[in-house]
């Protein structure tokens, strides 16, 4: 009788730290960028296959904030090392150290011979990566053509790099697949994957010129349903945690009429006469910065663009976004609709069909995809709020528990995808087996039931006694609650 009052107590131990047998703990993450995929754009008529996929675990409905300057290299840094551009120092995709008196430019954009091999110097990379935390801590990565995944992290021999040649196709992706596959299979625990898509289009195309966009995103859910069902089938699908982000959003530009060719109101020649990041100038002197602030502010009223010209100190502080000797004096910040470039391509209006991005991080349009699922996470969740993507990284690293820097992402902001928040209270082993507060609130009521049977059994046997007829059995009693409990 008392050892079936007892046995409570028996399996308390055993349901505190056994994994709930619905799902098993990670044996990998895959982190997955799609270059420019914009939050509003993951619908089941543009990508069915990431859709219903994001369905099934948490899918942060309004996106994801990049960061000040929400250009493409800079933010895929700052995702895997949840850092600011102006903390992690890479401010944009092309800018000048007026330091060292060196240019940045890792995509070419400026055409000078040499500034890719200059942009591949470890100077410029100075902060730690998911993939070189999980590496201190005994894990193993491959970095499948992460935008400067391969230069920036020094001489890593023990991370499988694979560098970005091309923007490439479906075939070409579901090639990559195989990488992304074969790199779980040799038990890497983290594996990070780029495609440059749909940006590359969206630039040359726009988001609504000949379906060339509708096609590209068709192409994209075709190889994600592809690395699904390769997982599916090899069963890592149940064991691998997916976060599937981008870099930044895209604004489809209203016409040529709005696009502000800077390099046609500055006097002097680019690289020569001032330097440029990517909406910045770097002007040598202070006389030099007024005159170009001016000019381009005429242009603007007289053009009539949306755009914003503004002393690049006075941005909003919560952009963190003043690097000491990278960004230039003056900056143009053109509104949604509308660009500014340095030198524009186009010359024929009629033609002319593009988007862009760079604009102010906080717009809605500037907004990134992000969706996750895996044992690790939440099911059939919809988030509201808008977390950073420097966020992304404190939730790697928790996910991994791998032990990460400091940086200035926010774990409260995203844990709500975790399939268990932490607790305050760490009497579990491992919280992420707890599935829910219902199992935190059950395991309560274990521990609670038995000393509630128990202290009715004392008081039984202390009435008992008190009145004297069995001395005996209050002794046998005592005896038995203290046997081994086997
Ligand atoms: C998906 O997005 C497209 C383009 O914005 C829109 O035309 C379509 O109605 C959306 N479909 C759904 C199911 O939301
Ligand atoms: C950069 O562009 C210039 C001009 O197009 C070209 O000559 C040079 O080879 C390019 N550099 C690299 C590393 O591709
Ligand atoms: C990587 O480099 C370290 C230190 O130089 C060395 O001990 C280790 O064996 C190397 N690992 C591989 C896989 O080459
Ligand atoms: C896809 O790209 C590869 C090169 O990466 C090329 O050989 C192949 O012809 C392309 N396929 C299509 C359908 O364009
Ligand atoms: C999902 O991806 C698979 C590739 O595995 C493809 O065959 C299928 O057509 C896609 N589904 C939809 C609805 O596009
Ligand atoms: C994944 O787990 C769920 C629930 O345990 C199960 O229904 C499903 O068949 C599993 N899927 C695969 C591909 O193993
Ligand atoms: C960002 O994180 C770095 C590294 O911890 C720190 O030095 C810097 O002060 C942080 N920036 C802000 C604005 O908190």
């Amino acid at each position: 009788m008392i050892r079936v009052l007892l046995l409570p107590l028996l399996i308390l131990p055993s349901t505190l730290s056994a994994p709930s047998p619905l799902f098993e703990k990670a044996k990998a993450l895959v982190l997955i960028s799609f270059d420019g995929f914009r939050f509003d754009t993951l619908n089941s008529t543009i990508a069915p296959n990431i859709t219903s996929w994001a369905a099934e675990g948490v899918l942060f409905k309004n996106g994801v904030q990049p960061q000040a300057s929400t250009v493409t290299a800079p933010n895929h840094y700052s995702i895997v090392t949840g850092l600011y551009e102006d903390a992690h120092g890479i401010v944009g995709n092309i800018f000048f150290d007026a330091e060292r008196r060196k240019f940045y430019d890792i995509y070419n954009l400026s055409s000078i011979p040499g500034t890719i091999e200059e942009s591949l110097n470890p100077y410029w990379y100075t902060s730690e990566t998911i993939w070189q935390s999980n590496r201190k801590a005994g894990g193993h990565s491959a970095v499948v053509h992460w935008p400067i995944g391969d230069v920036a992290s020094g001489n890593d021999n023990e991370t499988s790099f694979h560098a970005w040649r091309e923007h490439g196709n479906l075939s070409k992706w579901q090639d990559e697949v195989e990488v992304v596959i074969d790199s779980l299979l040799e038990g890497k625990n983290l594996v990070a994957w780029y495609i440059s898509e749909p940006d590359h289009t969206l630039h040359t195309q726009g988001f609504y010129h000949d379906g060339h966009f509708r096609r590209v995103m068709a192409d994209l859910d075709v190889t994600f349903g592809y690395f699904l069902n390769r997982l599916k089938t090899l069963e890592l699908y149940n064991t691998t945690d997916i976060i599937f982000t981008a870099d930044h959003g895209h604004a489809e530009i209203r016409s040529l009429d709005v696009v502000l060719c800077m390099d046609e109101y500055i006097k002097g020649q680019i690289g020569v006469d001032y330097q440029v990041s990517d909406y910045t100038v770097l002007a040598y002197t202070e006389q030099q910065a007024i005159e170009v602030f001016e000019s381009l502010t005429k242009a603007v009223a007289e053009k009539q663009i949306p755009a914003k010209v503004m002393w690049t100190k006075d941005v909003p502080a919560e952009w963190h976004f003043s690097h000491p000797s990278r960004l230039g004096q003056v900056m143009v910040l053109p509104e949604i609709g509308t660009d500014a470039r340095f030198k524009c391509p186009w010359k024929d209006p009629a033609t002319f069909h593009s988007s862009t991005h760079g604009h102010a991080p906080e717009k809605k349009e500037m907004r990134a995809v992000l969706a996750m699922r895996g044992p690790s996470f939440a099911e059939k969740r919809e988030i509201d709020s808008i977390p950073q993507n420097i966020d992304i990284f404190p939730l790697m690293g928790k996910i991994l528990g791998v032990p990460i820097p400091a940086n200035n992402g926010t774990l409260e902001r995203v844990e709500l995808a975790l399939r268990s928040p932490p607790s305050t209270e760490d009497t579990v082993e491992d919280p992420q087996l707890m599935n829910s507060n219902i199992a935190r609130i059950f395991n309560i009521l274990l521990i609670l039931m038995p000393i509630a049977v128990l202290s009715i059994i004392l008081y039984y046997i202390i009435m008992r006694v008190r009145r004297g007829p069995n001395k005996q059995l209050a002794a046998d009693l005592t005896n038995e609650a203290t046997e081994p409990m086997l």
